[in-house]
């Protein structure tokens, strides 16, 4: 069996774009493969959060991971900062990749943006954080959107260091599994930027909790093109906006970019951002009461994480302990 490891931050409230992108395969990769799903709130606090916010947020992220259907029986879903083999390894990581491998993520200099002197030094080592989060448990394939590849690469280098500087072969090469037509939703305001929960702009993201007049009142003042649909996916290679909707739309109805061509090719934007409008709510509306039902039990909620957390601990343990002692770190 395969084991899977994912996270997500509980920094506001989930997008179209982590569903799309992520949390979807994350349920459909249940079947026949060995799941640990983490909300990761370590991770969050390299940006500053309120506290009790925070607090409410992890929780909340986890009724929704519960309500896409993460099965926390036959799987493990928990918060980060229950487990703390995550910011053990996480140190001797620090201490592994080197500062030419982090000066090169991009997503670190798109967070930091101009005033880089104030970002937090966590922001700076997160994606140590994040191979932590993967090689505490020797998970092998990690499910995400696209704008985690180039942090599930420095996880690869920064076990090949590990694995050479102690001559060893302790952490697995670990395989990213980037999927479907939408790994990468794009803003609604703006083709060529990421859909985000922390945009500061609501009107650009689809939230999952949004209620129907919500979804279709965004949908509608999506940016597009005057141009209608074009018949073949070739036609989209120009047009962010109206290849991001179409995206969408493939990955809802489970087809590909021309699967969505074939049948609205030559519509104007109006017909087919209703259809659109109509597709998402009907997706998302059973996802937005099954996470209210679910936190209306907030102790049940918290203590679902509890014992994820300790399963996810008597996985992580043994094998950060090994860590350690490979590493030199007297045991008695
Ligand atoms: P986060 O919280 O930003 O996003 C969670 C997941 O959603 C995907 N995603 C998207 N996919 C498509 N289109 C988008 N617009 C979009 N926005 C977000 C992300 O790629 C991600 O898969 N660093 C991670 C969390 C993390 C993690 C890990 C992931 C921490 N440790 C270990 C995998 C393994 C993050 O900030 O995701």
């Amino acid at each position: 069996m395969t084991r899977i490891f994912s996270g997500i931050q509980p920094s506001g409230i989930p997008t179209l774009g982590n569903y799309l992108g992520a949390l979807r395969n994350w349920a459909k990769l249940q079947d026949g493969n060995e799941c640990i799903y983490c909300v990761v709130d370590l991770h969050a606090i390299t940006q500053f959060q309120d506290p009790a916010t925070l607090t409410q947020q992890s929780r909340e992220m986890a009724a929704t991971l519960l309500a896409i259907g993460i099965d926390p029986v036959r799987h493990t879903l928990f918060l980060q900062s229950q487990v703390r083999a995550h910011a053990q390894l996480a140190w001797i990581f620090n201490c592994v990749a080197r500062l030419g491998w982090l000066n090169r993520m991009t997503q670190f200099k798109d967070k930091a943006g101009k005033d880089r002197e104030n970002a937090s030094v966590g922001l700076y080592a997160y994606p140590n954080l994040m191979a932590a989060d993967i090689h505490a448990y020797h998970a092998t394939h990690v499910p995400v959107g696209d704008d985690q590849r180039q942090h599930l690469e420095l996880a690869n280098d920064i076990a090949q260091k590990f694995n050479h500087d102690f001559g060893v072969e302790f952490f697995p090469t670990i395989q990213p599994l980037i999927m479907g037509p939408a790994a990468r939703v794009m803003s609604l305001r703006d083709g060529t930027k990421k859909m985000s929960k922390s945009d500061p702009s609501d009107q650009s993201r689809i939230n999952l909790n949004d209620d129907a007049d919500t979804i279709a009142l965004k949908v509608r003042r999506a940016k597009t093109d005057p141009e209608p649909l074009p018949s073949e996916a070739a036609g989209l290679a120009e047009r962010p906006e109206a290849r991001n909707l179409v995206g969408i739309y493939a990955a809802l109805t489970d087809t590909d970019h021309q699967g969505v061509l074939s049948e609205h090719g030559g519509q104007g934007f109006g017909p087919f951002k209703q259809a659109l409008a109509d597709l998402l709510v009907e997706k998302l509306a059973p996802i937005a009461d099954e996470t209210r039902r679910l936190l209306a039990d907030p102790a049940g909620v918290d203590a679902i994480l509890r014992d994820g957390a300790a399963r996810a601990a008597a996985v992580a343990d043994p094998i950060v302990a090994e860590a350690e002692r490979l590493v030199g770190f007297l045991r008695a």
